[in-house]
């Protein structure tokens, strides 16, 4: 055993050499000259260079996106191209403004400026199709917000508004006042089609399943999966006033703090559910899903997650730091979901490699 640590000891003595050495190099300036005449080094350094600018300077661009969101440009402009001089009266922002945003924008890829008029660019475009996109890019206000005093915010100190903005982690579901459970419902359900056709894509449906959405808010899963299998008979199990409209689907009210789940059903998911709560909540809920499932049932867990050894971009920047602002839950890695799930009787679990991790990852497993 001590032999092993001395081993660990020394290699991480040499990885602290090596990193130390390479960046004495890559400081030393009359090295990052060199190395910038250099056809294939020069690239790296101008890569890096980028990264660096990029890293620096992307609130400015999300705060660009801001603008065309809130002031309805995007929206002017799908209607019809127009010249700033429109544009400007339209959106209420002075011309040599306008024309700054414009050009800000055409650099984005939201707009081209072509003749003179402003047209919609694919970006813009495709923000304007995706549901719930304009609604999700303007809610990141909050975020920001919170993000502005950095080292409070990381520190954990700071009371974050977005902690309250998602009012309905915090105790009980009948403490919930009905008005903010529809606003947020109205949010994820219209971001919830990307997720629900990645989910879809990823396991296969039988058409005699019978399944369960726990945490199914409105029922836009629900509703994207029978529009798809129109077979599958599909329950939501949500905190009561969650509302859902459509004849087809099953609305059961309960909140898994303080109900059993519900049985009867073959496949229970969780869709964007887990990442709001803490490892006991969810350890919780999983042990009440697998006492609900019958053998050979299956869950299916379906959201954004962390990267493994080596961090990935959304999970473990954005959606990591959303949820650490939200103070309840936090992203996890595919492989510390599939512990839990472990630790709660499941086996044959499987992770789908991701289309776009940016909107989820899909994990199944089974009761045997
Ligand atoms: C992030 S939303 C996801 C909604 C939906 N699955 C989706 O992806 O759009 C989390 C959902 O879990 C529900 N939820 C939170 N706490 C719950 C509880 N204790 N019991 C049942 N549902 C709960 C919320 O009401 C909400 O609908």
């Amino acid at each position: 055993m001590a032999q092993r640590s001395s081993r660990f000891d020394l290699s991480t003595r040499l990885l602290g050499w090596w990193y130390n050495q390479k960046n004495k190099l890559i400081k030393n300036i009359r090295i990052q000259d060199f190395l910038a005449r250099l056809p294939l080094t020069s690239r790296v350094a101008r890569k890096e260079g980028e990264a660096i600018f990029q890293l620096m300077t992307g609130f400015v661009d999300t705060q660009i996106l801001l603008t065309f969101v809130k002031s309805g440009a995007l929206e002017h402009l799908e209607v019809n191209s127009l010249t700033i001089q429109e544009l400007s009266e339209k959106i209420d922002i002075d011309v040599k403004s306008t024309e700054l945003l414009c050009r800000a924008g055409y650099a984005l890829g939201l707009v081209h400026l072509k003749s003179k008029k402003i047209f919609l660019a694919r970006r813009g475009a495709l923000i304007l199709s995706l549901p719930g996109m304009i609604e999700l890019i303007d809610h990141h206000s909050i975020l920001y917000e919170d993000l502005l005093d950095p080292i409070l915010f990381f520190s954990g100190k700071s009371e974050t508004k977005l902690s309250k903005f998602w009012p309905y982690v915090f105790g009980e579901a009948k403490s919930l006042d009905s008005e903010d459970v529809s606003r947020y419902s109205d949010l994820m359900a219209k971001s919830q089609f990307m997720v629900a056709r990645d989910t879809m894509a990823s396991i296969k449906i039988s058409k005699e399943t019978k399944w369960l959405d726990v945490g199914g808010g409105s029922g836009a899963f629900a509703k994207e999966l029978v529009k798809k299998h129109p077979s599958v008979k599909v329950s939501i199990f949500d905190v009561p006033s969650s509302n859902v409209e459509n004849q087809l689907l099953k609305f059961i009210p309960g909140s898994f703090f303080t109900d059993e789940i519900p049985m009867g059903f073959d496949t229970i998911s969780c869709i964007r559910v887990l990442y709001d709560h803490s490892d006991d909540t969810v350890s919780d809920l999983l042990m009440k899903i697998y006492s609900s499932l019958p053998m050979g049932g299956r869950i299916v867990i379906s959201e954004p997650m962390l990267g493994e050894i080596i961090p990935n971009k959304w999970g473990d920047t954005y959606f990591a730091t959303y949820t650490y602002a939200m103070k309840t839950g936090k992203t996890r890695s595919p492989s510390q979901i599939s512990d839990l799930l472990q630790k709660n009787g499941f086996t044959r679990i499987k992770i789908f490699p991701s289309r776009r991790p940016f909107v989820t990852t899909v994990i199944e497993a089974q009761k045997n």
